[in-house]
């Protein structure tokens, strides 16, 4: 019986060990076939690069530069008008402001900070619509550069969570036409 079972697993070894002999011959064969589809593979896979570079290169400077912040500082640093300082300092829970009328069309710089904790200096349009942001941080002073065109009541909100009544931090802009 012994005899039997080993006989029997040699024949099935010896099988086994004839199918990797084949595969492995045959894919040795095989490696010459493929050398020109390879090269073929590499040639398009080229083409392909160069046609996404062509297309995605130009379309992606094209919409980065369309960019709402890209093209307000673009349009800030071709301003060579002196803007209307504003100061506005964020206060648990109110808005500080050295000035709440702006002339619109004229460009205005907003310096501001914090008194206390991290705020967030948010404008928004007559529509509730965010314009400008930047955050309110005790002890740095940032700059935001915003030229109003539209006349109307801008509203100014907290957009960094601050407390209890960070809700209710807000404070009005007049936009006026002199
Ligand atoms: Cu200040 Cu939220």
């Amino acid at each position: 019986m012994q005899d039997t079972a080993w006989q029997a697993s040699l024949i099935l070894m010896s099988l086994v060990g004839l199918g990797f002999s084949y595969v492995a011959i045959q894919s040795g064969s095989r490696d010459e076939d493929y050398a020109p589809m390879q090269k073929r593979a590499y040639r398009l896979r080229l083409k392909l690069f160069w046609a996404l570079i062509l297309v995605f290169g130009p379309a992606m400077i094209y919409t980065l530069t369309d960019l709402p912040y890209a093209a307000a500082l673009a349009r800030s640093a071709q301003d060579t008008r002196t803007p209307q300082v504003i100061r506005a300092t964020g206060h648990l829970w109110y808005w500080e402001l050295s000035e709440s009328h702006i002339d619109a069309g004229q460009p205005v710089e907003f310096q501001v900070s914090a008194a206390d904790v991290n705020h967030g200096f948010g404008i928004y349009d007559p529509d509730m619509v965010l314009v400008a942001q930047v955050q309110a941080m005790p002890g740095y002073v940032n700059t935001l550069r915003h030229t109003f065109e539209r006349e109307g009541t801008y509203r100014i909100l907290c957009l960094e969570y601050c407390g209890t009544v960070h809700h209710a931090m807000m404070t009005e802009l007049t936009v006026a036409r002199r």
